[in-house]
């Protein structure tokens, strides 16, 4: 339906294979049935999620006595449907993004609806430098300096989540239990890249909206505006039309003042926004497009369901 929400799948057929000793076997794919209606209405109070902390080390790549200095890392843990360390039923772990954990927790109905089939534990793990999970005892003072936001990096989040994970099997005495990544943009970035890194800790990743590809620098930059437009474009060719029209009406308006204040009024914008209306209505189109689920949501900012049918029709 919304095409910028493609699932990437890793099967990473070159990776060492999960064994089969291990006792895990994949339940057969769940049937559209299985899956329950979102939960994102009830989900905010009453998810199960617990909140958690672990301590976590600020530099995991050398042995500098300053690399030991350690926070808590926050992360959410919802055990009500595992089968448990003896059975090896399996662990989610989600791969926290750039924004607190909760927000994703919150958004994300798609781990509570599989995890009864797998027997599955959820949890989903804080990135450092987001949320409550600051180095240094805040976030004024982890971004103070460029020394201190240094440990911020993509490296140092995965080497964080895998250490994460070690620590959590080994206190569940669950190392026999098999551990699938799962992520959302960023989130689904470092859940690919956590498998490819880290292979030995994790069988399997679900990287979904992960624009990995786009880190390239040869990669065709205008992509995402592309598949943002397809998504209005396929929901009505003539809406389609109209926004793409109207930058150049904006951009005429700032030259005639007669113009500015009948698209002012009728906006309702602040006065002499100059060339921010156009940022403002952009954002609004883009992250309409980019939460476009089938329920209402608010990982952005609160939205109806299909809030691309909502601006179009
Ligand atoms: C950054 O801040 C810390 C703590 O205040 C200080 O010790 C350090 O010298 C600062 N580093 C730079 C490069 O300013
Ligand atoms: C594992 O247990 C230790 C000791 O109770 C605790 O400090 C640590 O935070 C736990 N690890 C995780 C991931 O919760
Ligand atoms: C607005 O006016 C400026 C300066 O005269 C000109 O360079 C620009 O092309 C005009 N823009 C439009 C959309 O007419």
């Amino acid at each position: 339906m919304n095409p910028i929400f493609l699932l990437l799948f890793f099967s990473l057929f070159s990776l060492p294979p999960f064994s089969s000793s291990h006792g895990f076997h994949f339940p057969s794919l769940l049937k559209p049935s299985q899956i329950s209606k979102r939960h994102n209405s009830d989900q905010k109070s009453s998810h199960g999620y617990e909140t958690k902390h672990f301590t976590q080390i600020l530099d995991h790549f050398n042995y500098h006595p300053k690399s030991y200095i350690s926070f808590q890392q926050r992360y959410l843990v919802n055990g009500d449907y595992w089968g448990g360390a003896a059975k090896s039923s399996p662990i989610f772990v989600y791969a926290g993004n750039e924004a607190s954990i909760d927000i994703f927790a919150d958004n994300n109905g798609f781990l509570l609806d599989i995890a009864p089939t797998f027997e599955a534990l959820i949890v989903f793990i804080e990135h450092r430098y987001y949320g409550k999970s600051f180095p240094f005892g805040s976030e004024e003072e982890a971004f103070q300096n460029a020394t201190t936001a240094g440990y911020l990096s993509i490296s140092q989040a995965l080497a964080d989540y895998a250490a994460f994970v070690v620590d959590l099997k080994k206190n569940l005495s669950a190392e026999s239990s098999p551990v699938v990544v799962f992520g959302g943009s960023y989130g689904g970035m470092l859940a690919a890249w956590f498998r490819l890194k880290y292979p030995h800790l994790a069988i399997g990743a679900l990287a979904s909206s992960a624009p990995i590809l786009q880190i390239d620098p040869t990669f065709d930059p205008y992509i995402f505006n592309d598949i943002i437009t397809k998504d209005y474009r396929s929901t009505s060719e003539n809406c389609y039309k109209v926004i793409k029209n109207s930058w150049d009406e904006i951009d005429k308006a700032y030259n005639d003042s007669i113009k500015l204040e009948k698209m002012e009024s009728s906006l309702r914008l602040c006065k002499g926004q100059g060339l921010y209306t156009k940022y403002w209505l952009s954002n609004a189109l883009i992250y309409a497009a980019m939460t476009d689920y089938p329920t209402p949501s608010d990982l952005l900012q609160p939205l109806p369901a299909y809030p691309v049918n909502e601006v179009t029709h």
